[in-house]
């Protein structure tokens, strides 16, 4: 097996728990079953440990990280040990008081999510009154704490259309960054991925107006940046998914399962938690985390693949939730003899399904799945 790398990138995902309900989450769809969140201790624990193999990034994801009342302690902790600290958050639940805490434990970075530009949708889609208008308030904190503001925007079905005016928000509140992040679809996108997939038409607009607006942006000297992040789905190679698997990303979940990815829970694999296992052990060690490292797993036409140093292979979660095996190639891969699934959610896209269709992201439909899958 060729070298393994350091694990750069952490994400913690520090808990389930979310006021909002989007059905696009990437969370697991039974995380209702899901309990006894590692304490502040042993994050610590996981961040000294994480630090000592050599991690620099650490993002704080979740469901919302901010439901967290040791948010500070854990930022504060991050910040000593030398991590350039993200905070990836909702907004919900923030207030000046606590960005301003953030700022004095040391917190490099936050990226606010957006769910439309237009408070009916955005707060339909958050399952929250008050979502579209508490995001505003906290962009503007974000700024007057001297942040350099990111917004993240999930683009899909239902708000793709409304491309300009979102840009048009972003660049109202002097955002510096803005990531239009079309649906990536794992966990409740893929659940409800037949409402969330654009179809080709909506995404070539998309695209051509975001281009237009850097245009515009640049000839003003405006310095925010618009990234448009395509789906794979209209891809004919697939991303190169984590960077390769185990080679710079260390997830853990909020019970301290750690992952290679924050998908890779839902295969059926052992994967080993930090409350039973050295991290370094589970880094260089676990069955789960060298499974899929370097090639030599990978089936043909991988294995003889020129690409294959480009993709890795592509996507092994994506491999499983669409075929069933998470060692065969991406069916986003035309090469791949899975690919007319990919076909076939685009043609799908063509459907029509309201919003109101989209199974939402909470703990009922949690357990009604659970149910469901006996
Ligand atoms: Fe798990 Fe791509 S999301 S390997």
């Amino acid at each position: 097996m060729s070298e393994v790398g350091l694990p750069l990138w952490l994400l913690a995902e520090l808990t389930y728990r979310c006021p909002l309900q989007c059905p696009y989450c990437s969370n697991p769809l039974e995380f209702a079953s899901m309990q006894n969140e590692l304490t502040t201790e042993q994050w610590f624990d996981v961040f000294k440990e994480a630090r000592e193999m050599g991690a620099v990034q650490l993002g704080f994801s979740g469901g919302e990280p901010l439901v967290r009342q040791d948010l500070p302690e854990l930022i504060e902790y991050a910040h000593k040990l030398g991590f350039y600290t993200n905070l990836i958050t909702s907004g919900l639940g923030f207030n000046e008081e606590k960005i301003a805490q953030f700022k004095q434990a040391g917190l490099d970075h936050i990226q606010v999510s957006f769910q439309a530009s237009d408070p009916v949708i955005n707060d339909m889609l958050a399952g929250s009154k008050r979502a579209f208008e508490k995001k505003n308030e906290i962009a503007r904190l974000v700024k007057k704490y001297e942040y350099p503001m990111v917004l993240n925007f999930v683009i899909h079905r239902h708000n793709i259309d409304q491309i300009e005016d979102i840009i048009q928000l972003c660049i109202e509140l002097e955002a510096d960054q803005v990531e239009l992040a079309i649906c990536q679809f794992y966990g409740w996108a893929y659940l409800n991925r037949q409402g969330l997939l654009p179809t080709k038409e909506q995404l070539v607009r998309a695209e051509r107006i975001t281009n237009e607006y850097r245009k515009k942006l640049s000839d003003a000297g405006n310095p925010c940046k618009l990234i448009f992040v395509v789906p794979d789905y209209y891809e004919e190679r697939p991303k190169a998914c984590m960077n390769g698997w185990g080679s710079i990303f260390l997830t853990i979940t909020p019970d301290g399962t750690a992952l290679p990815c924050h998908a890779a829970r839902q295969l059926p694999m052992n994967f080993p938690n930090v409350k039973d296992e050295k991290l370094s052990d589970i880094w260089y060690r676990s069955t789960g985390f060298n499974h899929f490292r370097g090639d030599a797993w990978m089936p043909e036409p991988c294995k003889s693949c020129p690409e294959k140093k480009k993709d890795f292979g592509g996507c092994r979660c994506q491999a499983f939730m669409l075929t069933g095996d998470a060692s065969q190639p991406d069916p986003v891969c035309s090469k791949s003899d899975h690919h007319h699934l990919i076909l076939k959610a685009r043609e799908e896209s063509e459907r029509e399904l309201a919003l109101h269709e989209l199974t939402f992201r909470n703990k009922k439909n949690s357990k009604l799945i659970l149910v469901s899958k006996g």
